[in-house]
């Protein structure tokens, strides 16, 4: 079994990931660390928390990370998800947020396991990382593989003409994982663009017979219009299916200055020699989507 921890913003493609990661039976996971990225650090805790629970994971810790990014003030929410994070979807709360804070909480769970054995995925700014990596240089190279949702290399952004939300949310965070050394493996806008939610199937969730599926079919049903793409599900994905993706190992850059090319990411694949340093992570850059599709369909179709 993959031991896995989850750092996420749910939102709600960040609740499609914990619902798929909860479903996949080859996967164990030890915690859930949130943090502010779709809506304020609050909010992000108590999203993650109602879904685990009604996936029936009150087993799983959730713990609150960073309330701010590291370059500037105030956090860069969005409203895409909702006022609420989950589109107006009402879910019951049975557990507690966990006190310790995730950056904590990732610097223990890192150094508690052995070097290489623990897989960590991060789907929302990448504030908390970059803290466990301050507090604690060398704890994100212990990880078996650090599995991104961000950037945009060879595609326009989503929140700005050069950049991805999760990027521009945190681009000097960003740049501090990409600097840790760790074994990286970004999913970019380029492989997340492909995989895009049919409406037949988010209709399917409609008629499921399990809470869980009920409640994806009632997130997506405003959210897909706005954004119909299943980001934060493609690194969780990839641990169950690493096949389904394809990509390539390049060098990248994050502009982490403010200014019209914030959260913008250049990658160097080896088309020219100027790259300012050795590869530094493997970016995804196509995925079989019906596959992917059918993963995540039968992954919440197990749950309750
Ligand atoms: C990313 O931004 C957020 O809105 C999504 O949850 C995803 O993590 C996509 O750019
Ligand atoms: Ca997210």
């Amino acid at each position: 079994k993959h031991k896995v921890i989850i750092d996420c913003d749910p939102g709600i493609d960040d609740a499609l990931a914990l619902l798929l990661a909860a479903g996949l039976p080859d996967l164990d996971l030890l915690a859930v660390t949130t943090v502010a990225g779709n809506r304020p650090a609050d909010i992000t805790a108590i999203n993650a928390r109602r879904i685990l629970d009604l996936a029936g994971r009150h087993d799983v810790p959730v713990h609150a990370g960073a309330a701010r990014p590291l370059g500037h003030a105030d956090a860069r929410c969005n409203l895409v998800h909702g006022e609420d994070g989950l589109g107006g979807v009402v879910l019951p709360q049975s557990g507690q947020v966990a006190p310790e804070h995730s950056a904590l909480r990732l610097v223990q769970l890192l150094a508690e396991h052995p070097p290489g054995t623990v897989e960590l995925v991060a789907t929302g700014p990448l504030t908390n990382l970059a803290l466990c990596e301050a507090l604690a240089p060398g704890s994100l190279a212990r990880a078996r593989h650090v599995l991104v949702m961000g950037g945009a290399l060879r595609v326009p952004g989503n929140i700005t003409p050069a950049a991805e939300f999760n990027f521009y949310s945190d681009p000097v965070s960003a740049q501090m994982v990409l600097d840790a050394g760790a074994n990286l493996l970004l999913f970019p806008l380029d492989v997340t663009s492909q995989a895009v939610m049919h409406p037949e199937w988010i209709a399917a969730f409609g008629a499921a017979d399990n809470a869980c599926g009920r409640a994806a079919g009632e997130m997506l049903a405003a959210y897909a219009e706005l954004d119909p793409l299943l980001h934060d599900a493609c690194p969780v994905a990839w641990l169950a299916d690493p096949e389904l993706f394809s990509g390539q190992r390049c060098h990248a850059a994050v502009d982490w200055r403010d200014g019209p090319t914030a959260g913008h990411v250049r990658a160097w694949f080896g088309e020219r020699d100027d790259a300012p340093g050795p590869a530094n992570m493997q970016a995804l850059l196509a995925v079989r989507n019906d596959e992917l599709l059918a993963l995540v369909a039968a992954a919440i179709a197990r749950l309750p």
